[in-house]
C-alpha cells in the first residue's frame, strides 16, 4: 500500500514534468499513461489488492491520479498543436519574398558610351582602345603637332615627371595613330577612352574625362562621307528633330577641319544657360585626315584619304540626363548612380 502511494507520487512528478514538443511526444505520453497497457490501467488494477476498509480512500487517490493524467494529456494536446506555429516563428520561412537586393547599375558614362559605340558599329566601325600613358609622338608629333607647335597649347598636358617624353594622353587621337600604324587598310574604327588635361576642376571642366574617336581611311573617302556618318550618328543618338550645323575650325591633324553643333536639347534651340543662350551646343570636332598624318603613319597620302572625328562623352551624358555638374560623374555618390539602375 505504502509502496503504491510512493510509486504514484513518482508518476505524478513525471506527469507534471512531461512536455509535448510535437505529435510523437504526445502519442508517447498517451501510450505510456492512458494506453490499454498504460500506467493508469496498471495502477487501477491494484484496487483489487486493497483491503476493503481502505478501498474508498484509495479509490479517490487513484481517480485523482487518473484525472491528472487525462488533464495533462489534454494540456499537452493543445501544446503540441501550438508547437508547429511556434517553431515556425523561430525558423525562417523560405517561401517569403526576400529583401530586395540593390542591383548594381552601369555608370551613366558607360551607358552613353555603349549607345554611341553601338551606332557606329551598325555603320561597320570596329572598336579599338589604346594606352592612357602615351609618348609624345603618338599624342602630338604624329598628329602633325611637332615640338613647339602653338596648337599644343590647346590642351594642357600632364607630363610624367620621370620621363618628359611620356604624358597622360590629352585626347583619344593617339589611338588613330596606333590603328593606322598597324598598316591594315581600309580602316573604319571608333576608339573610346579616358583622357587627361591639367584643368581646374569645376562644374564644367575636369582633369580627366572621356572621348570617342572615329577614323575611316580608304580610297576616295570624302567630306560627304564624314557628314553622312555624323548625320546618322546624331539622328540615332538624339532623334530625328535635332538640328545639325557644321562650323569651320582648326585642328592640326585634319584639313579641312570642322566642329559640329546640335540644337540644344534642353531648350530646343530657344536659348538657355546650357547653350549659353545661343540655341546650339558643340558636340564634336572633325575633319579630313591631314596628309602629313597619313604620311607619318606610313600611308600613301596620294592613294588614300580619310576622315576623323572626336567627341566628348560627358557632354552628351549631361545633355541626355540633364546633369548640371560634371563632377557628379566621378564622385561615385550612390544617390546619383542609383538613378541609372535598370538603364542599358
Ligand atoms: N582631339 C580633339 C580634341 O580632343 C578632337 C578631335 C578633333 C578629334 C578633330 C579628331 C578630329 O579626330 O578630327 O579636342
Amino acid at each position: 500500500m505504502e509502496q503504491i502511494l510512493q510509486q504514484i507520487a513518482i508518476y505524478q512528478a513525471d506527469i507534471a514534468a512531461a512536455q509535448a514538443t510535437d505529435a510523437n511526444a504526445l502519442e508517447e505520453f498517451r501510450i505510456k499513461y492512458l494506453g490499454t497497457k498504460g500506467i493508469v490501467k496498471v495502477v487501477m488494477g491494484q484496487m483489487k489488492d486493497v483491503p476493503n476498509e481502505q478501498k474508498r480512500e484509495f479509490g479517490q487517490i487513484l481517480n485523482a491520479f487518473k484525472e491528472l493524467a487525462e488533464q495533462k494529456y489534454d494540456d499537452l494536446k493543445l501544446q503540441a498543436q501550438a508547437a508547429p506555429a511556434q517553431a515556425q516563428a523561430n525558423t525562417p520561412d523560405f517561401s517569403l519574398p526576400g529583401h530586395p537586393l540593390h542591383m548594381g547599375s552601369l555608370h551613366p558614362l558607360t551607358i552613353i558610351r555603349n549607345k554611341m559605340v553601338d551606332i557606329f558599329k551598325r555603320l561597320g566601325f570596329a572598336v579599338a582602345e589604346g594606352p592612357e600613358i602615351e609618348d609624345d609622338w603618338h599624342n602630338f608629333g604624329a598628329l602633325n603637332l611637332p615640338p613647339n607647335h602653338p596648337a599644343r597649347d590647346m590642351q594642357d598636358t600632364f607630363y610624367i615627371s620621370q620621363n618628359p617624353d611620356w604624358l597622360l594622353r590629352t585626347h583619344t587621337s593617339n589611338v588613330q595613330i596606333r590603328e593606322m600604324m598597324k598598316g591594315k587598310l581600309p580602316l573604319r574604327v571608333v576608339m573610346p577612352g579616358r583622357v587627361y588635361r591639367n584643368e581646374t576642376i569645376s562644374a564644367r571642366a575636369h582633369c580627366f574625362f572621356h572621348q570617342i574617336e572615329g577614323l575611316a581611311i580608304a580610297e576616295n573617302i570624302s567630306f560627304a562621307d564624314l557628314k553622312q556618318t555624323l548625320y546618322f550618328y546624331v539622328r540615332e543618338m538624339f532623334g530625328q528633330d535635332v538640328k545639325i550645323r557644321f562650323r569651320p575650325s582648326y585642328f592640326p591633324f585634319t584639313e579641312p577641319s570642322a566642329e559640329m553643333d546640335i540644337s540644344c536639347l534642353i531648350c530646343g534651340g530657344k536659348g538657355c544657360n546650357v547653350c549659353k543662350h545661343s540655341g546650339w551646343v558643340e558636340i564634336l570636332g572633325c575633319g579630313m585626315v591631314h596628309p602629313n598624318v597619313l604620311t607619318n603613319c606610313g600611308i600613301d597620302a596620294n592613294k588614300y584619304t580619310g576622315f576623323a572625328f572626336g567627341m566628348g562623352i560627358e557632354r552628351v551624358a549631361m545633355l541626355k540626363y540633364q546633369v548640371k555638374d560634371l563632377r557628379l560623374f566621378s564622385e561615385n555618390d550612390v544617390r546619383f548612380l542609383r538613378q541609372f539602375a535598370g538603364a542599358v
